[in-house]
Protein backbone atom coordinates (compact mmCIF):
# COMPACT_ATOMS: atom_id res chain seq x y z
CA UNK A 1 0.00 0.00 0.00
CA UNK A 2 0.84 3.39 -0.63
CA UNK A 3 0.43 6.43 1.76
CA UNK A 4 2.78 9.90 2.19
CA UNK A 5 5.26 10.46 4.66
CA UNK A 6 2.87 13.02 7.33
CA UNK A 7 3.58 13.95 10.91
CA UNK A 8 1.46 15.10 13.30
CA UNK A 9 1.62 18.85 12.43
CA UNK A 10 0.27 17.62 9.18
CA UNK A 11 3.59 18.38 6.79
CA UNK A 12 4.07 15.92 4.25
CA UNK A 13 7.58 15.02 3.24
CA UNK A 14 7.99 14.60 -0.56
CA UNK A 15 11.86 15.81 -0.38
CA UNK A 16 14.26 12.89 0.56
CA UNK A 17 17.79 13.88 1.28
CA UNK A 18 19.97 10.56 1.06
CA UNK A 19 23.51 11.47 2.40
CA UNK A 20 25.93 8.89 0.41
CA UNK A 21 29.00 8.57 2.87
CA UNK A 22 30.47 10.40 6.01
CA UNK A 23 33.65 11.33 4.71
CA UNK A 24 35.15 14.14 3.21
CA UNK A 25 37.94 15.65 1.31
CA UNK A 26 37.78 18.80 3.23
CA UNK A 27 37.42 19.82 6.39
CA UNK A 28 35.27 22.66 7.00
CA UNK A 29 35.32 23.86 10.47
CA UNK A 30 31.51 24.61 11.22
CA UNK A 31 31.40 20.81 9.69
CA UNK A 32 34.05 18.70 11.21
CA UNK A 33 36.83 19.27 13.87
CA UNK A 34 40.22 19.55 12.30
CA UNK A 35 41.51 15.60 12.30
CA UNK A 36 38.30 14.49 10.88
CA UNK A 37 34.92 13.34 13.09
CA UNK A 38 35.45 9.47 13.89
CA UNK A 39 34.37 7.82 10.56
CA UNK A 40 31.44 5.38 10.15
CA UNK A 41 32.71 1.84 9.45
CA UNK A 42 32.58 0.59 6.10
CA UNK A 43 30.25 -2.75 7.24
CA UNK A 44 27.68 0.19 8.48
CA UNK A 45 27.71 2.11 5.76
CA UNK A 46 24.20 1.04 3.02
CA UNK A 47 25.62 -0.57 0.07
CA UNK A 48 24.52 0.77 -3.18
CA UNK A 49 22.21 -1.91 -3.61
CA UNK A 50 20.64 -0.68 -0.05
CA UNK A 51 20.54 2.36 -1.23
CA UNK A 52 18.60 1.55 -4.36
CA UNK A 53 16.06 -0.07 -2.68
CA UNK A 54 15.34 2.12 0.25
CA UNK A 55 14.80 4.83 -2.41
CA UNK A 56 12.96 3.13 -4.75
CA UNK A 57 10.46 2.38 -1.68
CA UNK A 58 10.41 6.14 -0.61
CA UNK A 59 9.61 7.07 -4.29
CA UNK A 60 7.28 4.41 -4.84
CA UNK A 61 5.46 3.52 -1.60
CA UNK A 62 5.83 7.00 0.31
CA UNK A 63 5.41 9.57 -1.89
CA UNK A 64 8.86 11.40 -2.28
CA UNK A 65 9.14 13.42 -5.63
CA UNK A 66 12.39 14.85 -5.33
CA UNK A 67 16.34 13.15 -4.39
CA UNK A 68 19.55 14.64 -3.02
CA UNK A 69 22.41 13.08 -2.82
CA UNK A 70 24.84 14.46 -0.18
CA UNK A 71 27.55 13.51 2.09
CA UNK A 72 30.29 13.82 3.73
CA UNK A 73 31.20 14.61 -0.04
CA UNK A 74 29.11 12.09 -2.18
CA UNK A 75 31.71 12.69 -5.39
CA UNK A 76 33.77 10.35 -3.24
CA UNK A 77 31.16 7.69 -3.04
CA UNK A 78 32.60 4.83 -6.29
CA UNK A 79 28.66 3.69 -7.08
CA UNK A 80 27.65 7.33 -7.12
CA UNK A 81 27.24 7.23 -11.16
CA UNK A 82 26.08 3.83 -10.76
CA UNK A 83 23.45 4.95 -8.10
CA UNK A 84 22.51 7.71 -10.12
CA UNK A 85 21.27 5.93 -12.94
CA UNK A 86 19.50 3.09 -10.60
CA UNK A 87 17.53 5.81 -9.08
CA UNK A 88 16.85 7.70 -12.31
CA UNK A 89 15.32 4.83 -13.86
CA UNK A 90 12.74 4.48 -11.14
CA UNK A 91 9.03 4.66 -12.18
CA UNK A 92 7.65 7.53 -11.07
CA UNK A 93 11.19 9.05 -11.93
CA UNK A 94 11.87 11.70 -9.43
CA UNK A 95 13.99 14.74 -9.55
CA UNK A 96 17.41 14.14 -8.92
CA UNK A 97 20.17 16.42 -7.44
CA UNK A 98 23.59 16.45 -5.63
CA UNK A 99 25.19 18.64 -2.86
CA UNK A 100 28.68 18.84 -3.69
CA UNK A 101 32.11 20.88 -2.40
CA UNK A 102 32.89 20.51 -6.18
CA UNK A 103 35.98 18.88 -5.74
CA UNK A 104 35.99 16.17 -8.78
CA UNK A 105 33.07 17.77 -10.48
CA UNK A 106 35.53 18.75 -13.12
CA UNK A 107 35.79 14.75 -13.75
CA UNK A 108 32.20 13.58 -13.17
CA UNK A 109 29.31 16.12 -13.78
CA UNK A 110 29.56 14.79 -18.17
CA UNK A 111 29.01 10.81 -16.66
CA UNK A 112 26.65 12.25 -13.80
CA UNK A 113 24.67 14.01 -16.32
CA UNK A 114 24.38 11.33 -18.30
CA UNK A 115 23.59 8.77 -15.77
CA UNK A 116 20.80 11.50 -15.39
CA UNK A 117 21.50 13.24 -12.53
CA UNK A 118 19.56 16.90 -13.23
CA UNK A 119 21.25 19.45 -11.30
CA UNK A 120 24.22 20.41 -8.56
CA UNK A 121 24.28 22.48 -5.36
CA UNK A 122 28.39 23.58 -4.66
CA UNK A 123 29.02 24.93 -1.46
CA UNK A 124 31.79 27.73 -1.89
CA UNK A 125 31.86 30.58 0.85
CA UNK A 126 35.15 32.49 -0.17
CA UNK A 127 37.16 33.73 -3.42
CA UNK A 128 40.30 34.00 -1.74
CA UNK A 129 42.70 31.03 -1.70
CA UNK A 130 43.95 31.92 1.54
CA UNK A 131 40.59 31.92 3.09
CA UNK A 132 39.72 29.11 1.82
CA UNK A 133 42.72 26.89 3.38
CA UNK A 134 41.59 28.72 6.86
CA UNK A 135 38.15 27.94 6.04
CA UNK A 136 38.28 24.31 5.01
CA UNK A 137 41.58 23.45 6.34
CA UNK A 138 42.84 22.34 2.94
CA UNK A 139 43.73 24.33 -0.58
CA UNK A 140 41.49 23.28 -3.14
CA UNK A 141 40.10 26.45 -4.30
CA UNK A 142 41.37 26.23 -8.04
CA UNK A 143 39.39 22.47 -8.00
CA UNK A 144 36.11 23.10 -6.76
CA UNK A 145 35.91 26.47 -9.44
CA UNK A 146 36.69 23.91 -11.98
CA UNK A 147 34.01 22.20 -10.65
CA UNK A 148 31.42 24.60 -10.97
CA UNK A 149 32.41 25.45 -14.95
CA UNK A 150 32.33 21.86 -15.43
CA UNK A 151 28.69 21.62 -14.28
CA UNK A 152 27.04 24.47 -15.89
CA UNK A 153 29.07 23.18 -19.24
CA UNK A 154 27.31 19.68 -18.58
CA UNK A 155 23.73 21.50 -18.02
CA UNK A 156 23.71 20.39 -14.35
CA UNK A 157 21.24 23.46 -14.23
CA UNK A 158 20.44 25.69 -12.13
CA UNK A 159 23.75 25.33 -10.34
CA UNK A 160 23.23 26.76 -7.07
CA UNK A 161 26.25 28.00 -4.92
CA UNK A 162 25.96 27.95 -1.10
CA UNK A 163 28.07 30.53 0.97
CA UNK A 164 27.96 30.52 4.70
CA UNK A 165 29.77 33.43 5.98
CA UNK A 166 31.83 33.22 8.99
CA UNK A 167 32.74 36.39 11.17
CA UNK A 168 36.49 37.76 11.17
CA UNK A 169 36.98 35.40 8.54
CA UNK A 170 34.42 35.88 5.01
CA UNK A 171 31.98 37.80 6.64
CA UNK A 172 32.72 40.72 4.13
CA UNK A 173 32.37 38.69 1.17
CA UNK A 174 28.63 39.20 0.38
CA UNK A 175 28.87 41.28 -2.73
CA UNK A 176 32.04 40.03 -3.96
CA UNK A 177 30.69 35.79 -4.00
CA UNK A 178 27.33 37.87 -5.55
CA UNK A 179 29.22 39.51 -8.48
CA UNK A 180 31.21 36.02 -9.03
CA UNK A 181 28.16 34.29 -9.32
CA UNK A 182 26.46 37.06 -11.49
CA UNK A 183 29.41 36.66 -13.81
CA UNK A 184 29.27 32.70 -14.54
CA UNK A 185 25.41 32.46 -14.02
CA UNK A 186 25.33 30.59 -11.09
CA UNK A 187 22.23 30.88 -8.38
CA UNK A 188 23.65 32.18 -5.16
CA UNK A 189 22.38 31.30 -2.23
CA UNK A 190 24.02 32.71 1.40
CA UNK A 191 23.22 30.26 4.35
CA UNK A 192 23.38 30.98 8.27
CA UNK A 193 25.65 29.25 10.25
CA UNK A 194 23.80 26.30 12.21
CA UNK A 195 24.80 24.49 15.14
CA UNK A 196 26.26 21.57 14.13
CA UNK A 197 29.63 21.72 14.18
CA UNK A 198 32.34 19.76 15.98
CA UNK A 199 33.92 21.77 18.28
CA UNK A 200 30.21 23.50 19.20
CA UNK A 201 32.08 27.01 18.29
CA UNK A 202 28.62 27.92 17.16
CA UNK A 203 27.68 31.31 18.75
CA UNK A 204 24.35 33.13 17.68
CA UNK A 205 25.82 36.57 18.96
CA UNK A 206 29.05 36.57 16.50
CA UNK A 207 27.11 34.73 13.68
CA UNK A 208 26.17 36.56 10.41
CA UNK A 209 22.79 36.64 10.15
CA UNK A 210 20.63 37.14 7.06
CA UNK A 211 19.54 40.55 7.63
CA UNK A 212 23.34 41.49 7.63
CA UNK A 213 23.45 39.66 4.64
CA UNK A 214 20.61 41.43 2.90
CA UNK A 215 21.84 44.54 4.29
CA UNK A 216 24.90 44.60 3.07
CA UNK A 217 23.96 43.39 -0.87
CA UNK A 218 21.53 46.20 -0.69
CA UNK A 219 24.17 48.70 -0.57
CA UNK A 220 25.56 47.44 -4.01
CA UNK A 221 22.64 45.56 -5.47
CA UNK A 222 18.26 46.56 -5.77
CA UNK A 223 16.89 43.32 -4.75
CA UNK A 224 13.07 42.86 -6.09
CA UNK A 225 10.70 40.42 -4.64
CA UNK A 226 10.71 37.34 -6.03
CA UNK A 227 7.45 36.29 -7.92
CA UNK A 228 8.14 32.53 -8.16
CA UNK A 229 6.78 30.28 -4.69
CA UNK A 230 8.82 29.38 -2.10
CA UNK A 231 7.08 26.35 -1.48
CA UNK A 232 8.97 24.15 0.84
CA UNK A 233 12.17 25.57 0.13
CA UNK A 234 14.92 26.56 2.73
CA UNK A 235 15.79 29.84 0.33
CA UNK A 236 14.22 33.23 0.67
CA UNK A 237 15.19 34.53 -3.02
CA UNK A 238 15.11 37.80 -4.62
CA UNK A 239 15.69 39.26 -8.20
CA UNK A 240 18.39 41.48 -8.93
CA UNK A 241 16.91 44.32 -11.25
CA UNK A 242 19.28 44.90 -14.22
CA UNK A 243 20.52 41.09 -14.13
CA UNK A 244 19.95 38.24 -16.49
CA UNK A 245 20.38 34.64 -15.30
CA UNK A 246 21.29 31.57 -16.95
CA UNK A 247 17.30 31.01 -17.51
CA UNK A 248 17.35 34.59 -19.45
CA UNK A 249 14.51 35.71 -16.28
CA UNK A 250 15.69 38.35 -14.02
CA UNK A 251 18.98 36.47 -12.07
CA UNK A 252 18.21 35.05 -8.91
CA UNK A 253 19.98 35.25 -5.06
CA UNK A 254 18.77 33.57 -1.76
CA UNK A 255 19.14 33.46 1.87
CA UNK A 256 18.70 30.48 3.96
CA UNK A 257 17.91 31.92 7.13
CA UNK A 258 17.56 28.42 9.27
CA UNK A 259 18.29 30.63 12.53
CA UNK A 260 16.84 34.02 12.24
CA UNK A 261 13.84 32.52 9.64
CA UNK A 262 13.01 29.38 10.44
CA UNK A 263 10.36 27.70 7.72
CA UNK A 264 10.32 24.50 9.90
CA UNK A 265 6.26 24.98 9.41
CA UNK A 266 6.82 24.45 5.90
CA UNK A 267 9.53 21.84 5.80
CA UNK A 268 8.80 18.69 3.68
CA UNK A 269 11.88 16.61 4.03
CA UNK A 270 13.30 13.41 5.68
CA UNK A 271 16.52 12.24 5.86
CA UNK A 272 18.85 8.84 5.39
CA UNK A 273 22.34 8.39 6.67
CA UNK A 274 25.32 6.77 4.60
CA UNK A 275 24.10 4.72 7.56
CA UNK A 276 20.85 3.62 6.87
CA UNK A 277 19.02 5.65 9.77
CA UNK A 278 16.44 8.12 8.85
CA UNK A 279 16.52 11.56 10.28
CA UNK A 280 13.44 13.50 10.28
CA UNK A 281 15.22 16.85 10.87
CA UNK A 282 18.40 17.99 10.89
CA UNK A 283 18.16 18.80 14.54
CA UNK A 284 16.82 15.28 15.34
CA UNK A 285 17.64 13.81 18.34
CA UNK A 286 16.32 10.26 17.55
CA UNK A 287 16.70 8.04 14.72
CA UNK A 288 14.90 4.96 13.27
CA UNK A 289 17.45 2.12 12.25
CA UNK A 290 16.43 1.01 8.96
CA UNK A 291 19.89 -0.27 7.89
CA UNK A 292 19.17 -2.72 10.85
CA UNK A 293 15.28 -3.71 9.83
CA UNK A 294 16.71 -4.72 5.56
CA UNK A 295 19.56 -6.95 7.32
CA UNK A 296 17.03 -8.40 8.95
CA UNK A 297 14.94 -9.33 6.10
CA UNK A 298 12.25 -6.75 6.21
CA UNK A 299 10.13 -6.49 3.31
CA UNK A 300 9.22 -3.62 1.28
CA UNK A 301 5.98 -2.83 3.46
CA UNK A 302 7.41 -3.15 6.85
CA UNK A 303 10.47 -0.62 5.77
CA UNK A 304 7.68 1.95 4.54
CA UNK A 305 5.68 1.46 7.75
CA UNK A 306 8.52 2.03 9.68
CA UNK A 307 9.94 4.92 7.84
CA UNK A 308 6.19 6.51 8.20
CA UNK A 309 6.50 6.19 12.05
CA UNK A 310 9.64 7.47 12.23
CA UNK A 311 8.21 10.96 10.49
CA UNK A 312 5.01 11.04 12.58
CA UNK A 313 6.64 12.28 15.40
CA UNK A 314 8.86 14.98 13.86
CA UNK A 315 9.00 17.98 16.45
CA UNK A 316 7.62 21.52 15.24
CA UNK A 317 10.71 23.43 15.19
CA UNK A 318 14.78 22.83 15.27
CA UNK A 319 13.58 24.47 18.71
CA UNK A 320 17.58 26.74 18.55
CA UNK A 321 16.02 29.28 20.20
CA UNK A 322 14.87 27.22 23.43
CA UNK A 323 16.97 27.33 26.45
CA UNK A 324 17.02 23.55 26.27
CA UNK A 325 18.32 23.47 23.08
CA UNK A 326 20.84 20.05 22.34
CA UNK A 327 22.79 19.84 19.56
CA UNK A 328 22.71 16.58 17.70
CA UNK A 329 25.34 13.86 18.37
CA UNK A 330 26.41 13.76 14.89
CA UNK A 331 28.07 16.85 13.30
CA UNK A 332 26.84 17.82 9.75
CA UNK A 333 29.24 15.78 8.07
CA UNK A 334 28.04 12.33 9.54
CA UNK A 335 23.75 14.31 8.90
CA UNK A 336 24.47 15.38 5.18
CA UNK A 337 23.33 19.00 5.01
P1 LIG B 1 17.39 23.40 -3.49
O1 LIG B 1 16.36 22.37 -3.76
O2 LIG B 1 18.29 23.58 -4.66
O3 LIG B 1 16.85 24.71 -3.00
O4 LIG B 1 18.33 22.80 -2.36
P2 LIG B 1 18.45 23.05 -0.81
O5 LIG B 1 18.79 24.44 -0.53
O6 LIG B 1 17.26 22.50 -0.17
O7 LIG B 1 19.66 22.07 -0.45
P3 LIG B 1 21.22 22.27 -0.16
O8 LIG B 1 21.75 20.90 0.01
O9 LIG B 1 21.88 23.11 -1.17
O10 LIG B 1 21.26 22.97 1.23
C1 LIG B 1 21.48 24.35 1.41
C2 LIG B 1 21.55 24.66 2.90
O11 LIG B 1 20.26 24.44 3.46
C3 LIG B 1 22.53 23.77 3.67
O12 LIG B 1 23.21 24.55 4.62
C4 LIG B 1 21.63 22.78 4.32
O13 LIG B 1 22.20 22.29 5.49
C5 LIG B 1 20.41 23.63 4.59
N1 LIG B 1 19.24 22.78 4.74
C6 LIG B 1 18.84 21.78 3.94
N2 LIG B 1 17.73 21.20 4.41
C7 LIG B 1 17.44 21.84 5.55
C8 LIG B 1 16.44 21.68 6.53
O14 LIG B 1 15.58 20.82 6.46
N3 LIG B 1 16.47 22.54 7.58
C9 LIG B 1 17.41 23.49 7.71
N4 LIG B 1 17.35 24.28 8.77
N5 LIG B 1 18.37 23.66 6.82
C10 LIG B 1 18.40 22.85 5.76
N1 LIG C 1 25.62 25.55 9.05
C1 LIG C 1 25.12 25.87 7.83
N2 LIG C 1 25.48 25.25 6.69
C2 LIG C 1 26.37 24.27 6.80
N3 LIG C 1 26.92 23.48 5.87
C3 LIG C 1 27.76 22.61 6.48
N4 LIG C 1 27.79 22.84 7.80
C4 LIG C 1 26.95 23.87 8.02
C5 LIG C 1 26.52 24.57 9.19
N5 LIG C 1 27.00 24.26 10.40
C6 LIG C 1 26.57 23.59 4.46
C7 LIG C 1 27.68 23.34 3.51
C8 LIG C 1 26.96 22.83 2.29
C9 LIG C 1 25.66 22.27 2.82
C10 LIG C 1 25.53 20.81 2.69
O1 LIG C 1 25.60 22.62 4.17
O2 LIG C 1 28.42 24.50 3.24
O3 LIG C 1 26.68 23.88 1.40
FE1 LIG D 1 33.07 18.44 3.62
FE2 LIG D 1 30.73 19.73 3.18
FE3 LIG D 1 31.55 19.27 5.67
FE4 LIG D 1 32.90 21.04 4.18
S1 LIG D 1 30.71 21.19 4.82
S2 LIG D 1 33.83 19.40 5.46
S3 LIG D 1 32.76 20.17 2.18
S4 LIG D 1 30.99 17.72 4.22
Amino acid sequence: TAGPLVDRYGRIATDLRVSLTDRCNLRCSYCMPPEGPPWLPSSAVLTDDEVVRLVRIAVQRLGVTEVRFTGGEPLIRPGLPDIVAAVAGLDPRPTLSLTTNGIGLDRLAEPLRAAGLDRVNVSLDTLDADRFATLTRRRRLPQVLAGLAAAATAGLTPVKVNSVLLRGVNADEGPGLLRFALAHGYELRFVEQMPLDAQRAWDRATMVTAEEILTALRAEFTLLPDPDERGGAPAETWRLAGFTGADGRPARVGVIGSVTRPFCGDCDRTRLTADGQVRDCLFATRESDLRGAVRAGADDEELARRWRAAMWGKRAGHGIDDPAFLQPARTMSAIGG
